[in-house]
């Protein structure tokens, strides 16, 4: 309305309102695929299950598979059944498979991905789905050029005035810059980059997010959050499972480029970041590229890095193999499943304060989080104790599990004496909140049918991330082999050297 006042009041209640997707429709490549029917399918009918989705939406699976329309909808039903969050309501399902289609096909078959249009076609005249559709590639990244140029030969990629088509892929962007820089190639050809969704399934976790909230939300922690008064960071990245059934992807991958290169940089990137202008992709996604193209390696990286191979050892009251004797791992593999380096952020708020990152799998246990380590008291009037990381505040975000924030600092002990000891205060998300957070899957499937992309990385943050990862990754593979460490521990001596050298030493979560 012209001249009309804008009412702060129905805008704070508008934004309150749950965010519902349109009409949709939404096809699924690599269907069978364990991502597909652990995390994908039930988290589609969680959304359909908390009423995110719309009547008007439909699925379409896509694989090679021999199946008939009904092994799909039983194997989708066993899957949601299983895996999905929310309780299994027989109406919620009904309603969705009514909107499920399953195509038979080989994905460089010509007339698969005509079968595959046709299907989508009749779908979206079926539920009213309005020619908006997305296609999620949940399939090893050498398979995206055949699966691309088909959905673009089949008319697929082309909407109509007013309907939209998006793209989703998943990590592996690449396996380093020019990797990178060759499948954007092939993506570009295909979707405008407004249509390019790059799962970066961290972004999609509530924890994660929660960064942002603590930081730019508040005025508490914002002033100390800067080298005046933060000595260093650490982020963990901890599993406790071992390679278990990937070892095709991941032998010759190795824990920086399955999870450094993305996972633990977005971390260290939202951390690290200014305050965006807004809450908009474009202003969150600038931020986050001005503070990776500041990071810097080590000038030693003998010295600044670690990486590690788990060995046989114990799993809680687990024995457990040695990485070179699972299933499908060559014997002599020099992949690294432990991997940790030392960065330098080389802003005006950070220069000096180094970024550990560390991340492996068969650790003492899962967990992951991020330590903001305090400098001590610069003088020291009360006795204390004689433990060396005491008297240094720390502030952590636990991201998984336990999801929530614990503030350390020191307390007086109850007693004649004026004696401090480390105390903590937590924030749990379970106590504070009655509503169970959503899987990042939902949140970020939901993002892709609504059009909001400020939780998915632009390809100049990929290219960003492996300018960091390209020399360490050099480095490694001229020199020797990972270091091997006792599964169930905290990971290879020499990640433990990194830190001793610098008079610190790794929390132990
Ligand atoms: C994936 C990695 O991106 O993240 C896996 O490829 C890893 O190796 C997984 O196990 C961990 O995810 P989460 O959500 O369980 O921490």
């Amino acid at each position: 309305m012209p001249g009309a006042v804008p009412n702060p009041l129905r805008n704070a209640l508008d934004r309150r309102l749950p965010r519902i997707a349109g009409p949709s429709v939404l096809v699924l490549f690599g269907v069978t695929g364990d991502l597909a029917q652990k995390k994908l399918l039930p988290a589609i009918y969680d959304l359909a299950n908390r009423g995110l989705l719309p009547p008007a939406f439909g699925l379409v699976g896509f694989a090679r598979r021999d199946w008939e329309h009904q092994d799909f909808i039983r194997q989708t039903h066993d899957a949601v059944r299983e895996h999905a969050r929310t309780p299994f309501r027989e109406e919620v399902w009904r309603q969705l498979s009514e909107g499920i289609r399953f195509v038979q096909g080989e994905l460089h078959d010509d007339e698969a991905f005509d079968k595959l249009a046709h299907t989508v076609g009749e779908l979206d005249h079926q539920r009213g789905t309005g020619g908006n559709y997305g296609f999620y590639l949940s399939l090893p990244p050498k398979l995206f050029p055949t699966v691309l140029k088909q959905l673009k030969r089949s008319g697929l990629t082309e909407p109509d005035p007013g309907a939209w088509r998006r793209v989703v892929i998943e990590k592996p962007f690449g396996h380093d810059l020019e990797s990178a820089r060759d499948l954007n190639a092939v993506v570009d050809e295909v979707f405008p980059p407004q249509s390019v969704f790059r799962i970066d399934h961290y972004l999609g976790k509530e924890t994660v997010q929660n960064i942002m909230a603590l930081r730019f939300a508040n005025t508490l922690f914002e002033p100390v959050w800067n080298r005046g008064y933060v000595d260093h960071v650490q982020i963990t990245m901890a599993e406790d499972i071992g390679v278990g059934g990937r070892a095709g992807y991941y032998d010759g991958i190795g824990a920086a480029r399955d999870v450094i290169q993305n996972h633990l940089l977005q971390l260290l990137a939202l951390v690290a970041m200014e305050e965006p202008v807004s809450f908009t992709a474009d202003a969150i996604r600038t931020e986050k590229e001005k503070v990776l193209s500041a990071v810097t390696l080590p000038p030693d990286l003998a010295a600044g890095t670690a990486r590690g191979q788990y060995a046989a050892g114990w799993q809680g009251s687990t024995e457990v193999r040695d990485y070179l004797e699972e299933e499908g791992i060559p014997s002599d593999s020099a992949t690294e499943t432990y991997a940790a380096m030392k960065l330098g952020v080389n802003t005006r708020r950070w220069a000096g304060v180094p970024f550990y990152l560390r991340t492996g799998k068969r650790l003492g246990r899962r967990v992951t989080e991020v330590a903001l380590v305090f400098q001590r008291a610069p003088h020291q009037m009360f006795s204390r104790g004689d433990v060396s990381e005491l008297g240094e505040n720390a502030l952590v975000v636990r991201i998984q599990p336990d999801e929530g924030v614990t503030l350390r600092f020191g307390s007086k002990v109850p007693g004649a004496a004026m004696e401090v000891r480390d105390v903590t205060m937590d924030f749990t998300y379970g106590q504070s909140f009655t509503e169970a957070s959503p899987e990042a899957y939902e949140r970020l499937i939901l993002d892709v049918l609504i059009g909001d992309p400020p939780l998915f990385p632009r390809q100049e943050e990929v290219e960003l991330s492996w300018k960091i990862l390209d020399p360490v990754e050099e480095f490694w593979a001229k020199n020797g082999r990972p270091e091997q460490y006792e599964a169930g521990t905290w990971g290879p001596a020499s990640a433990d050297e990194l830190l001793a050298r610098d008079g610190r030493q790794w929390r132990r979560p």
